[in-house]
């Protein structure tokens, strides 16, 4: 008997190992976390842009460190999913890669070696959900806190980064690099 119920539990667990999404439950996340990742760029652009304008690094920094988080964490309730940006080169390590992730990152560092496209992934995580990946590209509005220091980013600025973060590895991006990913896990399949 026992022996049956151990067999049991395996095939249990192969087959919801194996257990995959359809083509069409791809595409439908693929949709989904894109206009959630849109979304959550958005409110964090959006104040951050605003600050920048008034008082430059000094103010958007400090903006940066105290809402960040909290308003992916409130994207995230908004629409009931868990919304994380990492990346292998960190600013705060709250925002550290898990293994899942680090695999996803060498994926698109080697595409964007390579010079090719790096499509959204949707694949089905440890836990069983449905998860969404998408690159972060750099852009020319982020180069005051993640391009090159002494040009991009002042001096003065630089010491601001370094103040909050002083272990911080997100400098030195080109326009287009790729800076991380969104990182999106939906509830249930
Ligand atoms: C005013 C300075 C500032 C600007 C401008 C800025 N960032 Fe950041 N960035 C930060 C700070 C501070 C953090 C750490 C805050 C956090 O996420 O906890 C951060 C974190 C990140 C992270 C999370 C991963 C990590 O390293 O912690 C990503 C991804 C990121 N920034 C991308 C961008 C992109 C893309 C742009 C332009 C659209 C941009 N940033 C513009 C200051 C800035």
């Amino acid at each position: 008997m026992k022996k049956i119920v151990f067999l049991f539990v395996v095939v249990l667990l192969i087959s919801s190992c194996s257990k995959s999404l359809s083509k069409e439950e791809k595409a439908l996340y693929t949709e989904q976390g894109k206009v959630i990742a849109q979304a959550t760029a958005k409110k964090l652009g959006g104040t951050l842009v605003k600050k920048m304008k008034e008082g430059g690094v000094k103010d958007a920094l400090p903006f940066c460190n105290e809402n960040a988080i909290p308003l992916t964490k409130e994207m995230s309730e908004k629409y009931n999913v868990t919304i994380k940006r990492t990346s292998h080169r960190l600013r705060n390590d709250e925002n550290s890669p898990n293994e899942e992730e680090v695999r996803i990152i060498n994926k698109y560092n080697t595409l964007f070696a390579e010079g090719k496209p790096m499509k959204p992934i949707v694949e089905l995580d440890k836990s069983g959900k449905p998860h969404f990946y998408a690159p972060i590209k750099l852009q020319k509005k982020c180069l005051a806190c993640h391009g090159k220091i002494g040009s991009e980013i002042t001096v003065k600025s630089d010491s601001i980064i370094k103040s909050y973060y002083p272990n911080d590895l997100a400098t030195g991006f080109k326009e287009n690099d790729l800076r991380g990913i969104w990182s999106i896990a939906f509830e249930s399949e």
